[in-house]
């Protein structure tokens, strides 16, 4: 049995599995290589530096010939920069963080698919107003910037309200169980960003690849401080789940004062670009309890895959034989 759902078919991919379009992480050797797993490699153009994008769009190129996409940030792109992007030949375009109706018109008109990420319910309602293709729900595990929903109950909730358009879940998901849990809540498959930031291909610095593997759940936390710090003009609903540091622990519970101290802001800045490790804003999500190593990208998304079938499979065959838990007849 092959994981096929109407996302798989929609892209003609074998796993539905799909590369967080991780703004400087998720450069073309990574999307390169979850494409030839099997998956859907997503460039993170971020803010959209095409610069940038003209490169690592030139290396996924040579790297592989299967489905791939750039992901932007809707709150800082235009309908210009969608036709630009549009013009590379990605299969899917996908845009996060802001209202869509602006900048979608392009992508719509074209045959490339459009994805939009949202955070809650009535974003998930804008998506489907605007004609995506593929809506991402996404839970505050999620690494990076998002919102406020837990994956577990925002997922179904997203997938009843637009039905029939495919929906993929976002945040928390790192391994094999985690997608069948995402399949198992009416999800057509999993985006996935920090398990992929801690493979070989990944655009990472050494430093916070180690923090991700030695790091737990609980050391990370949501908060738009380092926004504030950095100067990034980001809609102050999106925080960011980032791993703890000695700048969050200074300020937390002061954004007002961070906001007025142009000096600290100064200093945080000269800091970040020195790569010092007690203020950089590493972003992570809960899941990286279940992060233990550094992987090619190509074996993350088969063993995903597999495992999730494997506990799929491995639920149904305890049920028949009576003996998982949950299958079990209530006693009286
Ligand atoms: C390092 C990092 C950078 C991210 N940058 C972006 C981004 O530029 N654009 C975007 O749409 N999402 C970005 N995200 C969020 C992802 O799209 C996705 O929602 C998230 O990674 C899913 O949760 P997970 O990290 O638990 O897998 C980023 C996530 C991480 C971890």
């Amino acid at each position: 049995m092959a994981l096929r759902t109407a996302f798989t078919e929609l892209l003609q991919i074998e796993h539905p599995i799909v590369l967080a379009p991780m703004g400087g992480a998720a450069g073309g050797a990574l999307a390169a290589a979850v494409s030839n797993g099997g998956g859907l490699g997503l460039i993170g153009a971020g803010r959209g530096d095409f610069e940038w994008i003209d490169r690592e769009v030139a290396l996924l190129a040579v790297g592989t010939d299967r489905p791939w996409g750039i992901g932007f940030q809707t709150w800082s792109t235009t309908e210009e920069a969608m036709k630009r992007a549009l013009a590379y030949g990605p299969d899917v375009i996908m845009l996060s963080f802001g209202d869509p109706a602006s900048v979608a018109p392009p992508v719509v008109a074209s045959q490339c698919a459009l994805m939009v990420q949202v955070v809650d319910l009535d974003e998930a309602r804008r998506a489907a107003d605007v004609g995506a293709d593929v809506i991402v729900a996404q839970g505050s595990e999620a690494g990076g910037h998002g919102g406020t929903r837990a994956t577990l109950p925002f997922v179904p909730a997203v997938a009843d309200l637009v039905s029939p358009i495919p929906v993929l879940a976002a945040g928390g998901i790192a391994d094999g169980r985690g997608l069948a849990a995402a399949l198992s809540l009416g999800a057509a498959g999993a985006l996935v960003g920090t398990r992929f930031q801690a493979c070989i291909e990944a655009i990472v610095d050494p430093e916070v690849l180690k923090a991700i593997v030695e790091k737990g759940g609980e050391d990370t936390e949501r908060s738009g401080l380092l926004d504030i710090a950095r100067g990034v003009p980001w809609p102050a609903r999106y925080t960011a789940r980032t791993l703890r540091n000695e700048f969050l622990d200074h300020w937390r519970d002061r954004p007002d004062a961070l906001r007025s101290d142009v000096a600290a802001q100064e200093e945080y800045r000269l800091a970040e670009d020195a790569g010092d490790m007690r203020v950089l804003p590493v972003w992570a999500g809960e899941a990286i309890d279940l992060i233990t190593e550094c992987l090619p990208a190509e074996d993350v998304v088969r063993s995903m895959a597999a495992d999730a079938e494997a506990t799929l499979r491995r639920i149904l065959d305890e049920g028949r034989r009576g003996g998982h838990p949950l299958t079990r007849p209530p006693r009286r």
